[in-house]
């Protein structure tokens, strides 16, 4: 059985629900908040611990939740607070986490703090933004180039005749981290919902929320983005930290750290217990599916990560094409050896909603496209086998519903649940340590603590494994066996 050293985060497996797509309780075609709430027994029965939901927060929805007009209360369209305070109530019943999205490096336009910020250069919140006279010849202040289409990452405001700066769209305002006003209103915001019972937060872009303070022109021959992890961020990671430590029990901050260099990722854990408690470990979703590739990165992530650090792995989130369109070709094999990995590394995985069905990416026809920068392929519903009417994005093919892959003791969604139940029952996939053991090519294999060995065919031909008593594995197939 388990054992008792672990926090609840460790132990927990996560699972984003990306709200509007889940399931929709008020059948407008876009998912809520009760819908959450009429499927949490389905989440039980699949066996995650903790729910990361996707911004509840108010927004004028420009980028899907991402541009908050309103820190402190839940859009009007999910349900409302009531709905929130239902979902949080029910999960609470059952044992169950939950995870709220927050967004510290920008605001939406219409929110109150940028509207007063451009009111007037002299408005009390000017400083709360990142305001610069243009060039004489009107062009932007540096070379910065927002991420959504690369264009410049300042506009221009007519009224007082000042660029704002962007990391994402025009009307998605970056907050000044180097004002100790912008720092104290964040964690006013972060209290707020501590008190109210969140088990934490995904932080938005938690890795770059400070910009360089002299704004600098980004090295010819880089990226221009914005978005440059700036050890200035750490401070900020570690006046979060000491905010959540107030309370009791655990609460986390788990970053999205979209760095590619681990060492770098592992600057994000601090000392290992001082700044974020999970960091996204991207090089790791982005690798291909391959034993020495997926080898290496967690190899290089268990070795660079400080002491108490404790890995988070995920495969797909809203942002990304979905694993198994992704890496797995739309093989349907290679999808049950991915999931079998991220299922039993040491560290914490994080299930994207559809995951646990194998769902594919969707192709999304032009004409019905929502999103400005092209996600929308791994953002449509859930499909529960007949549950949705007129949804805001079209259902993807190729994959059965929840309905009828829980009938069938051989799908991917009875695979997935196994696999949780498994890692729930033993102490060794829970927190044994990390160990590759010797594999022929092709073939990834661990041991994690004392008896318990995972082996990963992940190759188009069958391997005899020599650790397995020369048992022989057929192609993309994966065992875990105890000794
Ligand atoms: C990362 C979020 O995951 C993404 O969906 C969003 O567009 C950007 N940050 C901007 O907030």
């Amino acid at each position: 059985m388990p054992s008792g050293r672990q926090s609840w985060w460790q132990r927990a497996v996560l699972y984003q629900v990306y709200i509007r797509s889940f399931a929709d309780s008020d059948v407008d075609g876009v998912g809520d908040l009760r819908g959450i709430v009429e499927r949490l027994d389905y989440l039980d029965w699949l066996g995650v611990d903790a729910l990361w939901l996707s911004p509840v927060t108010v927004s004028p929805d420009r980028d899907w939740g991402y541009d908050v007009a309103d820190y402190n209360d839940v859009q009007p369209g999910f349900g409302g607070m009531a709905a929130f305070d239902e979902l949080l109530g029910d999960c609470e019943r059952r044992g169950m986490r939950l995870i709220i999205d927050l967004v510290p490096n920008h605001t939406s336009d219409q929110h109150p703090w940028f509207r007063d910020s451009r009111a007037a250069r002299a408005a009390p919140r000017r400083d709360w933004y990142i305001w610069r006279d243009p060039n004489p010849d009107g062009s932007p202040p540096n070379n910065w180039r927002s991420t959504f289409g690369g264009t410049p990452a300042w506009t221009l405001d007519p009224a007082t005749g000042q660029m704002y700066l962007h990391s994402f769209l025009p009307e998605q305002p970056d907050l000044n981290w180097w004002n100790a006003d912008v720092r104290d209103a964040m964690d006013a915001v972060l209290r707020f919902w501590l008190d109210r019972g969140v088990a934490g937060f995904r932080l938005d872009v938690a890795h770059a929320v400070v910009k360089d303070r002299e704004l600098r022109d980004r090295p010819a021959g880089a990226a221009e983005f914005v978005l440059v992890d700036l050890d200035e961020t750490f401070a900020v990671q570690r006046r979060w930290r000491k905010v959540v430590a107030a309370y009791e029990p655990e609460r986390i901050l788990l970053g999205e750290t979209w760095v590619m260099d681990l060492s770098r990722l592992a600057g994000f854990y601090g000392s290992g217990d001082d700044q974020l408690h999970l960091a996204f470990n991207f090089p790791f979703l982005f690798s291909a599916l391959e034993a020495d590739a997926l080898r290496r990165v967690v190899e290089e992530t268990e070795a660079v990560l400080p002491g108490p650090a404790w890995p988070a792995w995920a495969l797909s989130n809203h942002d990304v094409v979905r694993f198994p369109t992704r890496m797995c070709d739309g093989d349907e094999r290679k999808a049950r050896a991915a999931l079998t990995a991220l299922l039993t590394l040491r560290g914490t995985p994080v299930l994207y909603y559809g995951d646990e069905l194998g769902m594919p990416q969707a192709e999304i026809p032009r004409e019905l496209e929502r999103d400005m920068a092209g996600r929308d392929g791994a953002r449509t519903p859930l499909p529960w086998n007949g549950d949705w009417h007129e949804p805001w994005l079209p259902l993807g093919a190729g994959v059965a519903g929840v309905a009828e892959q829980r009938d069938d003791p051989d799908s991917f969604l009875n695979l997935c649940r196994r696999l949780l139940a498994r890692r729930r029952s033993s102490a060794d996939l829970q927190d044994g340590s990390y160990e590759t053991l010797p594999a022929p090519p092709g073939v990834w294999i661990f041991r994690r603590g004392e008896g318990t060995r995972v082996a990963l065919n992940l190759s188009d031909e069958p391997a005899e494994v020599d650790d397995l008593g020369g048992r022989t594995l057929a192609p993309w197939e994966s065992v875990i066996v105890e000794s």
